[in-house]
């Protein structure tokens, strides 16, 4: 129906990027980006007499976005050559033909388009190779200043070939490392790198994009001061090749929290507060970081085998601090820091404040605090839960 809007309009009309790429490489994508030739904000208000649509538009890319009430979304733009006012800056957006749209793409496995006008519904365009490539696994640049214009596609490069399996060609690698070398990735707002990161750090194998990352000298630029040494791979190894399944609730920030505690572990204050405000981290950043360090040395001095022993001695609870802790234990510990882990999340107390009061007559004060860690850490070493006011009974 898409195609059947556009020739109303007389648009030649595009599905193209990543849907392309992953249906013939037989993956499911639910990202429908079309590119029509013509201007993109008529065609969606087009279809709107069609469909029960909310249109959002982009006027200044020359784009709308059109959500269905399903949940399905679909972005349309008008076919476009950009130029880039200065390198890493968006661009700006001028109206065109498919192949020039194609060729401004980053990779030529992204550059293929599917028309869908009915005349030549289904006709794949591909006017770089592309499909050779996507067959033989191969991530190549379309033309030498893609990672000039655009950083970022230095760590969708590393993306894109973890993902896939695939390989970033030489002359495409030359120019990556180029695109590093010549500092052009500080000239990228950290926000759109912590971006790109968490996609990375969202694909089921982080760990071999961080250690290409390693060996193309990226890491060095995105986090300044950082050494990626054995001690450090370890730690990111260990981090997510054996996530403790314990840890509960894993978000996006939480993970890029902890790499970063992991990479900043030995890191000195300067550098730690350059990445805080380069990447947007919390404020109290540094502290935590401090704190889970402390923790760690604590842990490995102290051997704690109890899960009330661990407890006591790490303050935060926060998930970034307890995988960090994790990634930096030895195998030894390992069993009794997942048990304490598990004790953790499964532990939750019967009675409460409120209880104290009215059941032994406590009034309100650090009494009643004290009560209830001491029957919090007696629970997470094994109490039983029935057997809670008999504990407390004993207490008092
Ligand atoms: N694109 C680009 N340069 C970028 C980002 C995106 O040329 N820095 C183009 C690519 O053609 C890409 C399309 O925009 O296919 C859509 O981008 P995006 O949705 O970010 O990526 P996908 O290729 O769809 O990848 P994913 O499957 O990870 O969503």
């Amino acid at each position: 129906f898409l195609g059947a809007v556009g020739s109303e309009l007389g648009m030649p009309t595009y599905i193209v990027g990543g849907f392309v790429r992953d249906l013939l490489l037989n993956k499911t994508n639910f990202d429908l980006d079309i590119v029509v030739e013509g201007n993109a904000n008529s065609f969606a208000s087009a279809f709107k007499n069609y469909f029960d649509i909310k249109i959002v538009e982009h006027k200044e890319f020359l784009a709308s976005s059109m959500f269905f009430h399903d949940g399905l979304r679909i972005d349309v733009a008008t076919a476009r050559t950009e130029f880039y006012k200065r390198p890493a800056a968006l661009p700006e957006v001028d109206m065109s033909t498919i192949k020039k749209d194609l060729y401004r793409r980053d990779f030529s496995i992204n550059a293929m388009a599917v028309k869908l006008n009915q005349e030549e519904f289904g006709m794949l365009i591909d006017f770089f190779g592309s499909r050779n490539d996507l067959a033989r696994g191969t991530i190549r640049a379309l033309h030498p200043l893609s990672f000039i214009e655009d950083p970022t596609r230095v760590l969708r490069a590393i993306r894109f070939e973890q993902r896939f399996g695939f390989e970033i060609e030489v002359r495409t690698a030359e120019l990556l490392k180029n695109c590093v070398r010549e500092d052009y990735l500080d000239k990228v707002a950290g926000q759109r790198l912590r971006d790109e990161l968490n996609k990375i750090l969202l694909e089921p194998q982080p760990l071999k994009a961080i250690r290409r990352f390693s060996t193309l000298g990226v890491i060095e630029k995105l986090f300044p001061g950082v050494v990626f040494d054995r001690q450090i791979d370890f730690a990111v190894e260990k981090y997510f090749l054996r996530r403790p399944r314990n840890i509960g609730y894993i978000g996006e920030d939480r993970v890029f929290y902890t790499l970063m505690m992991i990479l900043l572990r030995y890191s000195s204050n300067e550098q730690v507060q350059w990445n805080i405000q380069r990447y947007g981290l919390p404020r109290n950043f540094l502290e935590r970081l401090k704190d889970a360090r402390e923790n760690a040395d604590n842990i490995s001095r102290e051997s704690p085998e109890r899960p009330s022993e661990y407890h006591r001695m790490i303050k935060s609870k926060k998930a970034e601090t307890l995988n960090f802790l994790n990634s930096q234990l030895d195998d030894e510990r390992d069993r009794s820091f997942e048990e304490y882990l598990k004790r953790l999340k499964g532990t939750k107390l019967a009675i409460d404040g409120e209880h104290l009061k009215r059941v032994y007559g406590l009034k309100e004060g650090p009494e009643i605090r004290e009560i209830l860690d001491a029957l919090y850490c007696a629970r997470l070493d094994g109490l039983e839960i029935e057997k809670e006011d008999g504990f407390v009974k004993n207490f008092l």
